[in-house]
């Protein structure tokens, strides 16, 4: 057995170390919100933060999450406040309409939260940046250039 500090807590996970972090999170602690899409580090749909950074879980083995804190959009949403917070960020994507089949979304939001984090007065571009590696088949990406745009509207009035 190992420990993985995940979402704020501790919990015990049986899977080899080798074995993927986006299978142990959704296998072993039932937590859904990453989506397994290619599983080979092509879409992004299974984005989660490892201390705070965007990472691609069905690449990450359960051995190197050990060292770190895994955030996941379900601990996302429930630990966060601000405009930029996940539960912000996942509110302009659903007020943009940035939303169809959902595959894509919670690794567009861990990613652009990463961003918003990491460089709260990020422009578009910025934020955009942080999405290279996160495919969308379903929106065309003009409704998430939108909600992106909510967001850095919302830092650009916060700075007066
Ligand atoms: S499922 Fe991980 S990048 Fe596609
Ligand atoms: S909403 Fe379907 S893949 Fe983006």
């Amino acid at each position: 057995m190992s420990t993985l500090r995940w979402n704020g807590r501790e919990r015990e996970v049986a899977a080899p170390l080798t074995a993927p972090l986006l299978d142990v999170l959704r296998d072993e602690l039932g937590d859904t919100t990453p989506k397994p899409g290619c599983r080979e580090g092509r879409c992004g749909a299974c984005t989660v933060l490892l201390d705070g950074e965007p990472v691609l879980s069905c690449l990450v083995p359960l051995g190197r999450a050990l060292d770190g804190e895994v955030t996941t959009l379900a601990g996302g949403v429930q630990g966060s406040s601000s405009a930029a917070g996940v539960a912000g960020v996942q509110d302009a994507f659903a007020a943009a309409g940035a939303v169809q089949c959902g595959i894509c979304t919670p690794g567009m939001i861990m990613a652009v939260h990463a961003v918003l984090s990491e460089t709260p007065d990020a422009t578009d571009e910025q934020v955009l940046e942080g999405l290279v590696n996160n495919l969308c088949r379903c929106t065309g990406y003009q409704k998430i250039r939108e909600a992106v745009a909510t967001l850095t509207r919302r830092s650009e009035s916060a700075r007066g």
